[in-house]
């Protein structure tokens, strides 16, 4: 997998989703043979889901390819708009539709044009209708800019090639103020040569594995804040159900990921000048400057704070 080119690893990604979606032999998907292929109650169980989780969901749409519980972080609320990244049967799209109510709305990609296939199925066997399958790729997302406030994820990116790709069009996507709430595999180690190099531990969510220190390093550089990676140290039996004693449990694990989209510094002028106060709120662009009801918040409750930053009549330079 290691000279496959990012064409043929996405090629090869859909292949193997794809059978796995249509229920033709499962090898090589994410679970590497044990969790994934076989019967799926116990594996999303194992992953934090209840059986009222299991209960809610259309009958297959859990196919158990998860490598954690992205919901227990998302703190999804009535109302609010979730894109389920890789989306695969449909498994957090339904459980997300229920969080978020008549008025909430869901939308999950996936690349697979098998697995969105049985999603929509699996969607028209419940007359769900505030979710909807789109198929495409989440290098490249078929959803409008600042559109979502939530970003879930269960086991995908590990799966893309370019994952700064990724995070780039995550935050694209997002309104401001919105958040990720991903479960992921991540990278702890270095894999053993041979399953590096077995293109069955890439498709499997175990050789695509980003480190830790680079996923926090991509979603800085795509202007996420708040970022925080936590490795779930329980996923090394996860990891070592689906590798078979080859020693990829000390190189692999599931974590969670997440982050917040920055809200826009508030605008008080249209204006492009630059102001200074001394006292504290430094040399700023007055486009960005704080207008006056808000200066106690950016500037803190000192006596200066009533007079650092934009007056009134912002425009002017200080
Ligand atoms: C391990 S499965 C996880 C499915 C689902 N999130 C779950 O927990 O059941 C990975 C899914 O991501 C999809 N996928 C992988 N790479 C993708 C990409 N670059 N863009 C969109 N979908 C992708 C696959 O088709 C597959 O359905």
């Amino acid at each position: 997998m290691q000279t496959s080119t990012p064409d043929q690893i996405r090629a090869t990604v859909r292949q193997v989703y794809g059978m796995v979606a249509t229920e033709k032999p499962k090898a090589g998907c994410c679970g590497g043979g044990t969790s994934c292929c076989g019967p799926t109650g116990s594996s999303s169980t194992r992953l934090g889901y209840s059986d009222a989780d299991l209960a809610a969901v259309p009958d297959g749409a859990d196919l158990g390819l998860g490598c954690g519980n992205p919901q227990a972080i998302a703190g999804l609320a009535p109302g609010e708009r979730v894109l389920d990244l890789g989306s695969g049967g449909g498994f957090d799209a339904f459980l997300a539709a229920r969080q978020v109510g008549p008025t909430g709305s869901v939308i999950g990609v996936d690349m697979t044009p098998e697995m969105i296939g049985l999603a929509r199925a699996n969607a028209t066997k419940v007359g769900l209708t505030t979710v909807d399958f789109r198929l495409g790729d989440i290098e490249q997302l078929p959803v409008d800019d600042a559109s979502v406030d939530v970003i879930m994820s269960n086991c995908v990116i590990n799966l893309a090639p370019d994952k700064s790709t990724v995070f780039r069009e995550a935050f694209r996507v997002l309104a401001p103020g919105g958040r990720l709430a991903i479960s992921d595999m991540v990278a702890i180690g270095d894999l053993p040569a041979a399953v590096a190099a077995d293109p069955a531990a890439y498709t499997g969510c175990l050789a695509g594995a980003a480190p830790v220190a680079e996923i926090e390093r991509m979603l800085a550089a795509s202007r996420f804040e708040r970022v925080r990676v936590t490795v779930q140290a329980h996923s090394r039996d996860l990891v070592e159900n689906w590798s078979h004693g080859t020693g990829a449990a000390s190189a692999v694990a599931s974590a969670l990921i997440e982050a917040a989209k920055p809200m826009p510094a508030t605008p008080s002028s249209s204006n492009t000048g630059t102001i200074h106060s001394a006292a504290c709120c430094e040399t700023v662009l007055l486009s960005t400057c704080c207008p006056p009801e808000a200066k106690s918040a950016c500037c803190g409750q000192s006596p200066q704070a009533r007079t650092c930053g934009c007056h009134a009549n912002a425009g002017q330079k200080r």
